[in-house]
C-alpha cells in the first residue's frame, strides 16, 4: 500500500503522515515513512528523538553515495548511470522507530525538465524502487504539490491524500495538485480536511463537499500544536489524537481496498 499525502503550506501534512504512521505501525503494519519535503520535518510528527537525527543527511544531499551509485566523476558531465542500484539504501539510512522506518529523501532542485544530476537520478530510482518493488504500507510527505516527482514515480502510489483546511486558498493549492495527479495517472485521489475549528469551519467544507471524495476531517486541537511545541508526536501526547489517527487509518485502509493493503 503506497500513499503520497500533498496540500498546500502548513496544513498538516506532516502532522497527518505521522499519525497514520504510527496508527498503521500499532496495527501491526510494516511502515515505512518517506520524508520529501526539502524542510524536513517528519521524524518529530513520528516522535522520532531530535538527537538520532542530528547526523543524518537526506538522501538527496548525499553527494558522495550518488556519485558512487551512479558512476559520475567531475569529469564525466552528464554521462553516468540514470538507474543506480539503491534496493540497500532504505535499510542502510532509515531510522527505526516505534516500528516505522523513516526515510529522510529530500527532493533535488533540477532547473527546468529533462535536467538530470546525480542526485536527481538517485533520489528517482530509489523512490521508483520503494513505490514498486517494497512490500510494505509507504507513507510520503511531499512539499506542496507533486511537480518535482514527475513521470515514472508518483503514479506508482494507490493514493494521494490532498490535506485541505478550511480557506480557498488551501482548496485552489488542491484544485492544482488534484488535475496535475489526473495528468500523471493517479486514479485514486482523496481529502482529508484538516484544522477544522468551528461549525463556521465545517460548514464551509460541507458547503464544498461535491469538490472533494473527503475521507475524514481532524479538529482544529490545541494538543496538535503543544505536541508540535514539544517536539513530540501529537499521537504520543494526546488519547484524542490516537483515536483520530486509528479513525482515519480505518477510513483509508478502506478506500485502498482489501487487495492493496495486504501489500
Ligand atoms: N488539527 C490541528 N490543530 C492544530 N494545529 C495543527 C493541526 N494540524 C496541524 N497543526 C499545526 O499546524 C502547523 C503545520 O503543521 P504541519 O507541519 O503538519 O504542516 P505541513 O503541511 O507539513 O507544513 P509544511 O508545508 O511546512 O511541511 C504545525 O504547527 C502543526 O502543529
Ligand atoms: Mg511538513
Amino acid at each position: 500500500m503506497k500513499i503520497a499525502v500533498t496540500g498546500k503550506g502548513g496544513v498538516g501534512k506532516s502532522t497527518i503522515v505521522g499519525m497514520l504512521a504510527r496508527a498503521l505501525a500499532d496495527k501491526g503494519w510494516r511502515v515505512m515513512a518517506i520524508d520529501a519535503d526539502p524542510d524536513a520535518n517528519l521524524a518529530s510528527a513520528i516522535g522520532v528523538p531530535a538527537e538520532r537525527l542530528s547526523a543524518l543527511l537526506p538522501i538527496s544531499k548525499m553527494t558522495g553515495l550518488a556519485r558512487e551509485r551512479t558512476g559520475a566523476t567531475e569529469t564525466t558531465g552528464t554521462h553516468f548511470i540514470l538507474n543506480p542500484r539503491v534496493d540497500d539504501i532504505p535499510e542502510q539510512f532509515c531510522v527505526d522507530h516505534a516500528g516505522i522506518k523513516l526515510l529522510l529523501m529530500g527532493t533535488v532542485n533540477h532547473a527546468g525538465s529533462g535536467c538530470v544530476c546525480p542526485e536527481h537520478a538517485l533520489v528517482r530510482t530509489l523512490l521508483r524502487h520503494i513505490l514498486t518493488k517494497r512490500r510494505e504500507c509507504v507513507l510520503i510527505d511531499m512539499e506542496a504539490g507533486i511537480e518535482h516527482f514527475g513521470r515514472g514515480t508518483i503514479e506508482a502510489v494507490d493514493l494521494l491524500v490532498i490535506v485541505i483546511e478550511p480557506g480557498s486558498r488551501s482548496l485552489q493549492t488542491a484544485a492544482q495538485i488534484e488535475g496535475l495527479a489526473r495528468d500523471l495517472g493517479i486514479k485514486t485521489i482523496c481529502h482529508i480536511a484538516n484544522k477544522l475549528a468551528s461549525p463556521v469551519d465545517v460548514g464551509f467544507i460541507l458547503d464544498r463537499a461535491d469538490q472533494f471524495d473527503l475521507l475524514g476531517s481532524i479538529p482544529f486541537d490545541s494538543a496538535i500544536q503543544a505536541a508540535d511545541q514539544a517536539g513530540v508526536s501529537c499521537y504520543d501526547l494526546s488519547p484524542a489524537c490516537r483515536d483520530k489517527a486509528h479513525a482515519l487509518m480505518a477510513a483509508l485502509l478502506e478506500r485502498v481496498g482489501p487487495t492493496q493493503g495486504v501489500s
